[in-house]
This record gives structure tokens, C-alpha cells and sequence, in this order.
């Protein structure tokens, strides 16, 4: 099977091209070699690798910079989309697409399913759920939300903390924020169970870790898992703060839990992130020398 991979240096985008087997190949693109918001780019691209599959790990991520970047975001995560289901649709192919527990406005105290509706509160989600809608008009479109991506690479909130934690005798953490890490190596696995399962419904799915927590919980399993380590003997004193204590430029839900019964049934369950946060931790205290 073939399969052409966008975003490949990203977070999902390493994950994925670490755990594709031998059965696949796998045209592996970033941005150098493949911008998708250029449509006859992504068109030469399509016609010369012929793929059976396009995996789209390619997004703008930057959630606070996008509110003073709407055009750059919307071409990313909205018109580039289109240039792929276009292409997708063209070769009649599975079009698999990322997207975001931000398309909700976190209002609910029940974890959202697919069936629930949209209102993105951020200039990042609105574009992420614009591009939804752009794959899922791909006769094979697959969408999967997906929520605080983590991972040995790229930047993430557990390499932040890690890095601040070994600079700082305190840290102040947004405590009434809740949702579910996912370390992004299970989310790759998850993408490659549904292109190995060749009669994979079309649709919208969520997919994410298996334990929802604040920020602040999430920070104070970091600091834990790594002290346990033994790697990373100095932990922070940490605190709870509210929302309105820590502004931001984009707003984010409250809660954005997500409910993943629809690919449960379908024999894809919920990653183990805390144990992946162990398996991980001392990568990342390798690369950032700490
Ligand atoms: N990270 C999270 O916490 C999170 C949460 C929920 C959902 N998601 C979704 O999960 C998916 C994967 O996220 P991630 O964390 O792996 O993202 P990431 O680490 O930010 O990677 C995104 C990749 O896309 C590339 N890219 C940006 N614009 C491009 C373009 N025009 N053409 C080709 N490549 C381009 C980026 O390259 P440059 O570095 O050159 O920009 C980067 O390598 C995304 O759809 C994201 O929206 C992520």
C-alpha cells in the first residue's frame, strides 16, 4: 500500500513514519517538499506517486498565533484540505484527516461525541472545523479529532513543562481546564489500524488518551513520572490557577473531553498515555539536555 504522508516532520507526521511496517511505502512529505496549500504542487506530487492513501498530519498548530494569522491558518487548515479531498476524491482513495477537541466551545459536563455540534471559540478551531467539513466531502474522507498531542518530538506541553521545571523553583498551571492527553505515537497507530482495515467506514471519529485531566494534573504527572525516573531529581513547586489568571490571545474550552465509543466499537481503544508519558520522559530530558 502506498500511502503519501503531509506534515511528515510534525509531531503525528514522525510518530506515524516510525511505526509504518514494511508493508507500506511511504512517500513522506513536510513543507519543503510538499506545501500542500500549493494545489498543483500536491497535484505533480499525486500523479507521480500514485498513492492508495493520503494521510494528512500537516497543520498550523499554533493556537494563540492564529489569532492574529487568520489567513495563513485558514489556508492550512482549510483550503489545503480542500486541495487533498479534491485529489482524494479524484483517485476515489482514503483521504485520513486530523483535527481538534477546539471545534467545541467546552460548555458541555458530559464528554462530547461526534454526533455533538461545533463552536469553535478560537481562530484555530473555527479553521480546523472548516477543514473538516472540506474531508469529509471525499467520498473516503476520515476525519479524527484528537486532543493535547504530545510526543518525543516537535514541541509540546510536556517539553515545556520539563524545561521550565529544571529553570524555575515554581510553576503556576491553569487548573480548571480539562481534557485528555494523547501521545501521538498512539494516535499513528490508530491511523494505520484504519488503513489496515480496507473497508474502513467513511466518517468523523474521535480518537484520544484514556484519562482526562486539568493542566495542572497533567503537570503534576510530568514532574512525578520524571522524578520517578530518576533522571530529573529537581520538581517545581506547582500551583492551580484559573483561566482568567492565565489570559491568552485565543480562548480555550473549558472541558473538551471527547467521547471515543464510535472507533472503541470498531476495535480502536483509547491510548494508555500515562504509561507512554513514562517511555517517553527520558527522551525528551536527553534532548534538552536536562
Ligand atoms: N498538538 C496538539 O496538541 C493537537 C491537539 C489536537 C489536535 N491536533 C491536530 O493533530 C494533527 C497533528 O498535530 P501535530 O501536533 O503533529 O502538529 P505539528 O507537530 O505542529 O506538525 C504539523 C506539521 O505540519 C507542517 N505544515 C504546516 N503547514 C504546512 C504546509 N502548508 N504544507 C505542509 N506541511 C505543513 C508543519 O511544518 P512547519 O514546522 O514547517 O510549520 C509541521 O511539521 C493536526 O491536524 C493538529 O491540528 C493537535
Amino acid at each position: 500500500m502506498r500511502i503519501l504522508l503531509t506534515g511528515a516532520e510534525g509531531q503525528l507526521g514522525r510518530c506515524f513514519s516510525d511505526r509504518a511496517g514494511d508493508s507500506l511505502e511511504i512517500l513522506a512529505t513536510d513543507r519543503k517538499q510538499l506545501d500542500i496549500t500549493d494545489l498543483q504542487a500536491v497535484e505533480k506530487v499525486i500523479d507521480s506517486f500514485k498513492p492508495d492513501a493520503i494521510v494528512n498530519a500537516a497543520a498550523y498548530t499554533a493556537v494563540d498565533k492564529a489569532e492574529s494569522d487568520y489567513d495563513t491558518a485558514y489556508a492550512i487548515n482549510c483550503e489545503a484540505v480542500k486541495n487533498l479531498t479534491a485529489e482524494a476524491s479524484r483517485l476515489n482513495i482514503p483521504f485520513i484527516h486530523v483535527s481538534t477537541d477546539y471545534v467545541f466551545n467546552g460548555e458541555s459536563e458530559i464528554a462530547y461525541s461526534e454526533s455533538d455540534s461545533c463552536d469553535p471559540q478560537s481562530v484555530y478551531g473555527t479553521t480546523k472545523r472548516a477543514g473538516e467539513l472540506e474531508a469529509l466531502k471525499s467520498p473516503k474522507g476520515i476525519v479524527i479529532r484528537t486532543s493535547w498531542v504530545f510526543s518525543e518530538y516537535g514541541n509540546n506541553f510536556v517539553k515545556t513543562m520539563l524545561r521550565l521545571g529544571a529553570q524555575r523553583d515554581a510553576l503556576s498551571i491553569v487548573g480548571d481546564q480539562y481534557g485528555c492527553p494523547t501521545y501521538a505515537g498512539d494516535l499513528a497507530q490508530a491511523i494505520l489500524k484504519m488503513l489496515a482495515a480496507s473497508d474502513f467506514e467513511p466518517g468523523l471519529y474521535h480518537y484520544s488518551g484514556d484519562e482526562s485531566v486539568s493542566w495542572y494534573q497533567f503537570a503534576q504527572k510530568i514532574f512525578t513520572t520524571a522524578n520517578a525516573s530518576g533522571l530529573y531529581p529537581r520538581v517545581p513547586i506547582l500551583s492551580s490557577i484559573t483561566t482568567e489568571e492565565y489570559p491568552t490571545p485565543a480562548a480555550r474550552p473549558r472541558y473538551s473531553v471527547m467521547n471515543t465509543n464510535k472507533l472503541n466499537a470498531m476495535g480502536i481503544t483509547p491510548g494508555k498515555w500515562k504509561k507512554q508519558l513514562e517511555a517517553i520522559i527520558p527522551k525528551i530530558l536527553n534532548e534538552i539536555g536536562v
